[in-house]
C-alpha cells in the first residue's frame, strides 16, 4: 500500500471489506508490494470499474499504466465489445504488463503504446468515455490540458493521487506536490467540469465532463 494520509485502522478497514480478487490481480498486487510500483490498488480500482460501468464506457484511455493493474480493471469493465488504451513510458513495464494482461484473459480489448503519454493521447484519434490519469504528478496540469478536449460530453476524468498524501494541503513546495495543487484548481475551475474528490488510499478526482 502507498503512503496514506487517512488513519491506518481506517484505511485497514476498508482493504478488509473487500472481496478477494483473481490469482492475476493478488499476484499483481503482491508484486507491488514487494516492488514498491505504485499502483491504484483494489480500493481505488474498484471506483474505476465502478464509474467506468454507470456510464457504459466502452472506449477508455490511460495515462500511465505501469505493469497494467488498472488497465485489467478498467478492461474487465467495459467488457468484451469495448477497448483500453494502455500507454506507458517504461518498455519494461509494458512487457510485464503484456503478460499479465494475456493471463488475465482481456488482451483482445487492450492497445499497448510506449511513449509519453499525452504524446499518444495526441496521436490516437477520437473521443473517449473515460479518461484515466496517473503519470507523474508534477505532469498533472498538462494531462488535464491534453485530455480535456478528447472526453465526450457525458464521459469522466478520472485522477489518482490528487491528495498527494495530504501535501496539498500543507502547500509544500515540490514540483509534484505544485503540480497536484495546479491540477486541482483546475478541475475544480473548470467550467466544462463537475468535479468531486473522493478521499480513498491517496485521493481520487472524478470529474463529470458536462
Ligand atoms: C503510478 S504508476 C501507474 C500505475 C497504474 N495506473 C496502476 O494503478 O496500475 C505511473 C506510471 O506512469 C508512467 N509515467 C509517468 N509519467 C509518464 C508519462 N508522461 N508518459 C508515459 N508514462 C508515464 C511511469 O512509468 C509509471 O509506470
Amino acid at each position: 500500500m502507498t503512503e496514506t494520509f487517512l488513519d491506518s485502522a481506517v484505511e485497514n478497514y476498508i482493504y478488509e471489506l473487500l472481496p478477494e480478487r483473481d490469482d492475476v490481480l493478488l499476484e499483481m498486487e503482491e508484486q507491488a508490494r514487494l516492488r514498491q510500483i505504485p499502483i491504484i490498488g483494489p480500493a481505488v480500482a474498484r471506483v474505476l470499474y465502478q464509474y467506468a460501468q454507470l456510464i457504459h464506457a466502452q472506449r477508455i484511455f490511460e495515462l500511465g499504466s505501469a505493469i497494467g493493474y488498472s488497465t485489467i480493471w478498467l478492461a474487465r469493465a467495459v467488457g468484451a465489445g469495448g477497448k483500453v488504451y494502455y500507454t506507458d513510458g517504461s518498455a519494461t513495464n509494458r512487457e510485464e504488463a503484456q503478460r499479465y494482461i494475456e493471463r488475465a484473459g482481456v488482451a483482445d480489448r487492450i492497445v499497448m503504446l510506449t511513449g509519453d503519454s499525452m504524446e499518444l493521447l495526441h496521436s490516437v484519434e477520437g473521443e473517449f468515455d473515460l479518461i484515466f490519469n496517473d503519470v507523474d504528478k508534477h505532469q498533472y496540469p498538462e494531462a488535464y490540458r491534453a485530455a480535456m478536449p478528447r472526453i465526450r460530453s457525458g464521459g469522466l476524468f478520472i485522477t489518482d493521487n490528487v491528495l498527494w498524501g495530504g501535501r496539498v494541503a500543507r502547500n509544500e513546495a515540490d514540483q509534484n506536490t505544485q503540480g497536484v495543487l495546479e491540477f486541482n484548481r483546475l478541475i475544480y475551475g473548470s467550467q466544462d467540469l463537475f468535479t468531486t474528490i473522493l478521499p480513498i488510499r491517496d485521493g481520487v478526482a472524478v470529474c463529470l465532463k458536462r
